[in-house]
């Protein structure tokens, strides 16, 4: 898989994959507005501080993630994706951990994300991973798990 920094021309093919992922979900809001960071991500994460990946295989977009800077050395890590018919095969592993590398390059040191608690696999994906539950919310109408992680220079030695 190669990943690449997002640009505006991957904005159809990525908001397809983020759709194809929430669809199984009662989001409780607008598509406009769980989707207002995905129309915004130069302004949100890229100019930010933050980042925005995608993996490509061939031509084909199969993987999406970033994360958002919330101060000097907090980010939070966002809109992690991989196709269905790929999951489970260590896409997610190698996005994950590049972007952990890049967000402990750029200062920060505690990543914390939110997942849906249906969701099984993924919240054990970032168990797995290093995460610790740190409480529950609701992202509109969806039940989540909080998560974070602090990062050292040990995410630096297996990344991409
Ligand atoms: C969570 C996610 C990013 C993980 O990426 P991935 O490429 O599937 O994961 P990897 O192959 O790198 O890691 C596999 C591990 O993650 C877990 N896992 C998570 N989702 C899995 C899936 N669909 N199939 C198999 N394993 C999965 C398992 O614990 C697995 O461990 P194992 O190999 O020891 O069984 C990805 O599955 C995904 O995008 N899931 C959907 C998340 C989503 O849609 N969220 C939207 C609502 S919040």
């Amino acid at each position: 898989m190669r990943l690449i920094r997002y640009q505006p021309e991957h904005q159809k093919p990525m908001l397809a994959l983020h759709r194809s992922a929430v669809e199984e979900f009662t989001l409780g809001m607008s598509q406009q507005q769980d989707e207002a960071d995905l129309v915004t991500i130069d302004e949100v994460y890229l100019r930010s501080r933050g980042e925005f990946l995608l993996g490509f295989i061939g031509e084909r977009l199969v993987a999406m993630g970033g994360f958002k800077r919330l101060s000097d050395v907090v980010a939070e890590l966002r809109r992690m994706r991989i196709a269905h018919d790929l999951q489970g095969q260590g896409y997610g592993t190698l996005m994950l951990r590049e972007l952990e590398r890049r967000a402990f390059q750029s200062g920060v040191r505690t990543l914390c994300l939110e997942t849906a608690r249906r969701r099984p696999l993924t919240l054990e994906f970032y168990r797995k991973h290093g995460y610790q539950e740190t409480g529950r919310s609701f992202y509109g109408a969806v039940e989540t798990v909080q998560f974070s992680k602090t990062l050292d220079e040990k995410v630096c030695e297996s990344a991409a």
